[in-house]
């Protein structure tokens, strides 16, 4: 498993990059549209890392407490003092929250990084109530961009288990029907979707990031 205590200090600076920027611009567009229905309440966020997605969902109006497994992640995200949220040092595969505490589960590129997925997963089916919302944004493995970050052991990404379309579809049908989103064209150092002009057929074979979102069935 990467430690991510070890560039947890440099952690935010890809976010300042102009390439970050545009990352996150297009990311945060996929990542409201699939949300903006949703209720209002008590939220979980898996792998929060810097809180950097917790001030976010927060500031759409969603209570957060935040989970990670790295403790230097978590007193970045505590040293930011962000409302309505909390921050917690846990493991997602070993939560002591009681049955069904959440009312959506938020997860942004954690579930590649985590141990033994199985687990995590169905910790998370046990924590989320029926009727809650499971989001997910991960790293698709299906795109270039991905696959050539892979093969650089300097970035943690060379660490993980990136999803495809498919891959998180079957993960997030345990919960009920998924909807899954494709979209982040990185070339060079742009975002070729981030004036949303790109033909459809593009996005889908080369976009970077994907999102899941499912409703856990009644
Ligand atoms: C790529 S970072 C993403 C951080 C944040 N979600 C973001 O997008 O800025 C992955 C995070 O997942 C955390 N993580 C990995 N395994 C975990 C586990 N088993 N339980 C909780 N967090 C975990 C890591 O410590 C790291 O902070």
């Amino acid at each position: 498993m990467f430690d991510f205590s070890q560039i947890a200090n440099e952690y935010d600076s890809f976010y300042e990059t102009p390439l970050g920027r545009d990352v996150d611009e297009v990311e945060k567009r996929m990542v409201r549209e699939m949300i903006q229905s949703l209720p209002r309440k008590l939220s979980l966020e898996i792998g929060c890392g810097t809180g950097h997605w917790t001030e976010f969902f927060t500031s759409l109006g969603f209570p957060i407490v935040g989970i990670d497994i790295s403790e230097k992640m978590i007193e970045i995200a505590r040293s930011k003092h962000i409302p309505e949220a909390i921050f917690l040092v846990k493991d997602v595969e070993e939560m002591d929250f009681r049955d069904e505490s959440f009312d959506n589960i938020f997860a942004i590129t954690a579930l590649e990084f985590v141990d033994n997925l199985d687990r995590a997963i169905s910790q998370i089916y046990r924590v989320l109530r029926p009727g809650g919302y499971m989001l997910v944004g991960a790293l698709n493995a299906s795109s270039p961009y991905i696959q050539g970050k892979m093969e650089k052991s300097s970035s943690s990404i060379a660490y993980s288990r990136p999803f495809t379309p498919e891959t998180l579809r079957n993960l997030l049908q345990v919960f009920g029907q998924p909807q899954i989103k494709v979209g982040v064209v990185i070339e060079g150092s742009r975002v070729l979707d981030k004036e949303q002009t790109l033909d459809q057929d593009t996005i889908l074979r080369k976009g970077a990031f994907l999102v899941g979102l499912v409703q856990k069935t009644l």
